[in-house]
């Protein structure tokens, strides 16, 4: 099953609590850069478990994901919290600004090219940037073993992925683990570990 037809039941407690650790941790890492960011795309939003829990710390964040009905979900969250700082948009390219910060959660094991994703989310990053991931450690295929037709990245090796943000020419780059649980798979559980990747766009 595929992220449109998983929309309306995505949210889960458990997602929620794991969102507000992830977001808390997330503005953690932004404040030992020199300049906390005030705008950012999250690029994956989904149906914004993070991004609703960053938002209060910046002025504006711009939302956009794939999925249309993930994106029906978090534009009623949005209604009904009466959240407006944040701004889901429909095409990547429709974003009215460079923003400060990009950040995607547990987008880019869907990524085949890592590399090209990083590149093609730079371009709306001001020099200068915190660009963020939150992803999960490498992991056997457990974790995605429930998902039909999953044919990504069995989490990421974080030495591996930072040589992809070095590569890309990111620096100042800061890792650290921020999250693990259980998810249960089969009726079993399954102990997963994720972990932060934070780098920063040269000056111009
Ligand atoms: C596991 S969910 C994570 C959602 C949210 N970032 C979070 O942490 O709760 C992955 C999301 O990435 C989106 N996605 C996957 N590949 C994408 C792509 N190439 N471009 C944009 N969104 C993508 C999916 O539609 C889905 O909403």
């Amino acid at each position: 099953m595929g992220f449109d037809e998983r929309a309306k039941n995505y949210d889960t407690r458990s997602k929620e609590v794991r969102a507000k650790v992830l977001g808390e941790h997330l503005v953690a890492q932004w404040k030992k850069y020199p300049t906390f960011p005030k705008s950012i795309l999250d690029y994956g939003a989904g149906t914004g478990l993070v991004t609703i829990e960053v938002g209060p710390a910046v002025d504006v964040v711009y939302a956009y994901d794939e999925s249309k009905p993930m994106v029906e979900k978090f534009k009623e969250k949005l209604t009904d919290r009466g959240i407006e700082n944040i701004k889901p948009i429909d095409d990547i390219e429709d974003i009215p600004e460079m923003v400060d910060c990009v950040l995607s959660s547990l987008v880019f094991h869907h990524i085949d090219d890592v590399a090209a994703g990083i590149k093609m989310l730079l371009k709306y990053l001001k020099p200068g940037g915190l660009f963020s991931l939150i992803e999960l450690d490498t992991d056997d295929g457990t974790f995605h073993g429930d998902s039909i037709n999953f044919t990504g990245h069995n989490g990421f090796d974080r030495t591996w992925l930072k040589e992809q943000f070095e590569a890309c020419g990111l620096e100042n780059i800061l890792i650290e683990k921020c999250y693990e649980g259980d998810k249960m798979i089969e009726r079993k559980p399954h102990h997963y570990t994720m972990f932060s990747i934070t780098g920063q766009k040269p000056e111009a």
